[in-house]
């Protein structure tokens, strides 16, 4: 059968769905890149907030058009992903003409469920956690052509309940893989020409299974050869341990960027978010990271308008924002989720002061982040070559803070991807920075 997946939300998801891509192909079936053509369609879907949860839903309902259209009527389509866990079985009363709900601890039931459902039409609903055994881990089994980086799981779940956060309830408490399968996975990324590793984890710096600590698996990945680059994400700031701080400039794949979460700038606002460290706490693993890395580039993630926030605490995010010089964030208006406790509290902040202070976080960040990219020019960038240019005869690539190169190059992507080149940045734009070949 051919099938379509459509994907919201964080990496997880993403590498989920190329983890379903697999399993899916595996039993016979083709990806096809258009919705037009398939004869099962997923929807692979995120419920962090109420947008993206309407996303999913609205995604799912213009597959159902298709079906009652005539246009499709054997098309099954299956929503699997955090809604699914969120809703289960509600999903049906919701939009009827979805045939299955699968939650993302049981991608290994897909084929079954399709073939049954191939055999007769019915409803078919798979949710709950796994325990976290190794085969509870979906390992990549291949990549695709020049894919010279990959995301690898080495934890599951999240149980800090930050008072805002859903994400306890649709992925489940917190299972840590165990080492000897993280390197495995890796060292057999490695031999397929991955060259980058990203590991993978709600909460990926409480990692912990018996005497390995997060910093000591660091450490031991960094010994791999033919391994060039190390990231992970999302790290919790109560996790960065002086261990793992100071493993930045040390270990020769940690690059020089770090993704840090610090949801608000406040104290009052921290503690009623549950987020369990200070202000204080998140400035000083900042200057532990600087210390360890001084170039280190930190972009992080921002909530506005949680209940209380007011706008002297706001004040205090814009000034954090200031005194760390984050160079990129992500920043939400709070969205009350279920299940959660801050659902319960005051959505007091209005939706028009959300916007506004949503607005100043932007204008501030954007400033720091055009400053720092201008500060990039004609300096010489170690760049992995990743696909080709923005133009003909440009290859492409992230720099160790994560920038992306465009570059001419004698070479095509089919000689070059995968290597590290240098390259001198000539040119910043918006979204990219041009250079050449050194
Ligand atoms: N409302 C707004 N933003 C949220 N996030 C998580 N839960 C909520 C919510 N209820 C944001 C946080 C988190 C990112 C993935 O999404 O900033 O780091
Ligand atoms: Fe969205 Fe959270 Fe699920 Fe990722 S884990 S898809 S952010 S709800």
């Amino acid at each position: 059968m051919k099938f379509y997946i459509k994907t919201f939300g964080c990496q997880m998801n993403v590498h989920d769905s190329r983890r379903i891509e697999e399993i899916l192909t595996r039993a016979g079936h083709q990806l096809t890149a258009d919705s037009k053509d398939a004869e099962l369609a997923l929807v692979n879907s995120c419920t962090i907030r109420e947008k993206p949860w309407h996303k999913a839903i609205s995604e799912t309902g213009r597959l159902r058009k298709r079906k009652l259209k005539g246009q499709n009527e054997d098309l099954i389509v299956g929503l699997v992903g955090c809604v699914a866990q969120q809703e289960g079985e509600n999903v049906f009363e919701l939009l009827s003409h979805v045939d299955f709900v699968v939650s993302p601890d049981n991608y290994t039931h897909l084929p079954q469920i399709i073939e049954d459902i191939q055999r007769e039409r019915k409803h078919v609903s798979v949710t709950g956690f796994t325990e976290g055994r190794p085969e509870d881990f979906l390992s990549i089994q291949s990549v695709s052509p020049y894919e010279v980086s990959a995301f690898v799981t080495i934890m599951k779940g999240c149980q800090e309940r930050c008072r805002y956060c859903i994400v306890p309830t649709v992925r489940g408490p917190e299972r840590h893989r165990a080492p000897e399968h993280i390197f495995e996975e890796i060292h057999h990324l490695v031999s397929l020409g991955v060259k980058e590793i990203t590991l993978l984890g709600q909460k990926v710096n409480a990692y912990q299974v018996g005497d390995v600590t997060f910093a000591s698996l660091l450490a031991r990945i960094d010994q791999i050869d033919g391994l060039e680059r190390l990231r992970f994400t999302s790290p919790h700031p109560r996790h960065m341990t002086p261990d793992v701080t100071s493993a930045f400039g040390q270990l020769r794949t940690l690059c020089e960027s770090i993704h840090l979460p610090v949801q608000a700038g406040s104290n009052v606002t921290l503690k009623r978010m549950g987020r369990r460290y200070t202000r204080e706490e998140y400035l000083d693993v900042v200057s532990r990271l600087r210390k360890a890395s001084p170039k280190i580039s930190i972009s992080t993630d921002l909530i506005v308008g949680f209940p209380g926030e007011t706008e002297a605490d706001f004040k205090e995010t814009l000034s954090l924002i200031r005194e760390v010089g984050f160079t990129a964030a992500f920043s939400f208006k709070f969205s009350p989720r279920p299940f959660t406790q801050a659902q319960k509290m005051d959505d007091d902040v209005s939706e028009a002061e959300k916007s506004s202070r949503l607005a100043r976080i932007h204008e501030l960040v954007n400033a720091q982040e055009s400053a720092f990219r201008a500060g990039l020019r004609n300096t010489v960038m170690e760049v992995l070559v990743e696909g080709k240019g923005r133009m003909p005869k440009q290859l492409s690539g992230r720099t160790r803070n994560y920038q992306i190169v465009n570059f001419v190059s004698p070479e095509t992507i089919e000689q070059a991807a995968g290597k590290l080149v240098n390259v001198k940045i000539t040119q910043v734009n918006p979204n990219s920075l041009e250079g050449e070949l050194v």
